[in-house]
């Protein structure tokens, strides 16, 4: 049977970072809820000129250094933060990050599991076109009302894998247990810029996704044991819902927390908690810090995975460490990204978040804020456009403003 899984693996945050001790101050908060009830340190902020595209084409550019993109054959783009209710985001950045016109490229949605459904249809195309590659590309901006109890676990961010059947970092087992409700527990209307959540209900959905997802999985899977995964690694709305999801996990399965401490839960939630919530990236961004930040030598060991999204679909899968995962990883390279990100005022966050691109079709050119590879610059009729450092994309031509609207 041929090995199909991660080839590549890396993330991208915006360069700017809010302490969340300083939006405790701000909104009247004992600074110990966010820090430690929900487990977060800092939450990193986009900047006017960065979108889910621009960021998930940095993800990609890194992802894809050494890779012949000639051999990409797809491109997925999930998000929960489309940019068009027509065109797929994923169009955008097979232009970025010039990609072959034999490569298809579209967009998939399912609140945060789209980012798993995407991983899924790789893995079919790769098993179908060995000689080929995929590339799924997760990149979201977590939105939330201003002083709501959401607002802390606020992130943004993507995550790009290069799947290919000669991977690198970690063989994927096809086999998926899925659970899915129709539920209300978060959401966001078109006309919305912010999601709406029932918290605590969200939480619950979560937890009964997990159950039912693992049972199905058990099921498809005959006599796998939670217990003989070397590492539960679980989709990061806030750091501290890893240890309750490994309790409640251990629980259904009938294990005891004893026998189940090995599958640890903080080396998943290291880069989340400086992060937070990228949605459809964040299961991936756990996975990455899982390989990157453990101690432990994981090569020949199985991870269980576990994706939820809200609305809600739960899926339970599992993927097997490639003996010398780590020389295809970037933690050097990360950590750096991390460090190197400047803090901002809870003042400069609530202005930026208040920035919108203007919905008459003028020409506006937007501010550079920092130096990322890919930025959105601006729009002109209707059209969004991005620029690849100083290299334009589209549209040609476009008269410098201030983006003060
Ligand atoms: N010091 C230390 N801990 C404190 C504290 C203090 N001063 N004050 C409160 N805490 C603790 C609480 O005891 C609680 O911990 P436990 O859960 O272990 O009891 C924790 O801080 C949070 O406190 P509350 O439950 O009172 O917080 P809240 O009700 O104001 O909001 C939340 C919490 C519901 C998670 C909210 O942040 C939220 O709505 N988040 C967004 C929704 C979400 O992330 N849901 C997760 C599942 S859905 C999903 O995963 C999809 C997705 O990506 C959104």
């Amino acid at each position: 049977m041929t090995t199909i899984g991660i080839d590549g693996l890396r993330f991208y945050v915006p360069a700017y970072a809010l302490d969340l001790a300083d939006l405790a101050r701000a909104r009247g908060v004992p600074e110990g809820k966010f820090l430690h009830g929900l487990g977060q340190r800092t939450m990193a902020v986009a900047p006017p000129d960065q979108d889910v595209i621009s960021m998930g084409a940095s993800a990609a550019e890194q992802a894809l250094i050494g890779v012949d993109r000639d051999r990409i054959g797809m491109v997925v783009l999930s998000t929960e933060d489309g940019v068009d209710m027509s065109k797929a985001g994923a169009m955008y950045l097979h232009r970025l990050l010039e990609l072959p016109a034999s490569c298809q490229a579209y967009e998939v949605k399912q609140a945060c599991t789209a980012g798993t459904v995407a991983l899924q249809q790789a893995l079919f195309y790769v098993s179908a076109n060995p000689d080929r590659l995929a590339l799924v590309v997760m990149a979201d901006e977590a939105r939330y009302a201003f002083h709501s109890p959401a607002e802390a676990t606020q992130g943004a961010g993507a995550c790009a894998l290069v799947i290919s059947a000669r991977p690198r970092i970690a063989e994927i087992t096809p086999v998926f247990g899925v659970y899915t409700e129709e539920v209300a527990d978060f959401w966001r209307p078109v006309y919305r810029e912010e999601a709406l959540v029932d918290g605590h209900f969200s939480i619950e959905m979560y937890m009964r996704a997990l159950a039912g997802s693992w049972a199905d999985y058990a099921f498809l899977r005959g006599g796998v044991k939670i217990e003989d995964f070397a590492r539960f690694c679980c989709h990061l709305p806030f750091a501290r819902i890893a240890d309750k999801a490994r309790a409640r996990l251990l629980k259904v399965a009938g294990v005891t927390p004893d026998k189940g401490r090995h599958l640890g839960a903080d080396d998943c939630a290291s880069y989340g908690r400086e992060i937070g919530n990228t949605y459809t990236a964040s299961l991936y961004v756990a996975l990455a810090s899982l390989l990157e930040t453990g101690q432990e030598d994981l090569a020949g060991r199985e991870v269980g995975m576990y994706s939820y999204g809200s609305g809600c679909m739960g899926m339970f899968f599992a993927l097997r460490v490639m003996p010398g995962y780590t020389a295809a990883l970037a933690a050097k390279e990360n950590a750096k990204m991390l460090q190197q990100r400047q803090r901002i005022s809870v003042a400069q966050y609530e202005e930026w978040r208040g920035q919108r691109l203007p919905e008459d079709g003028r020409t506006v050119r937007l501010d550079h804020f920092g130096s990322a590879r890919f930025r959105l610059c601006g729009c002109a009729g209707h059209r969004r456009c991005y620029e690849r450092s100083k290299t334009k994309i589209t549209p040609a031509v476009l008269p410098v403003m201030n983006h003060t609207s």
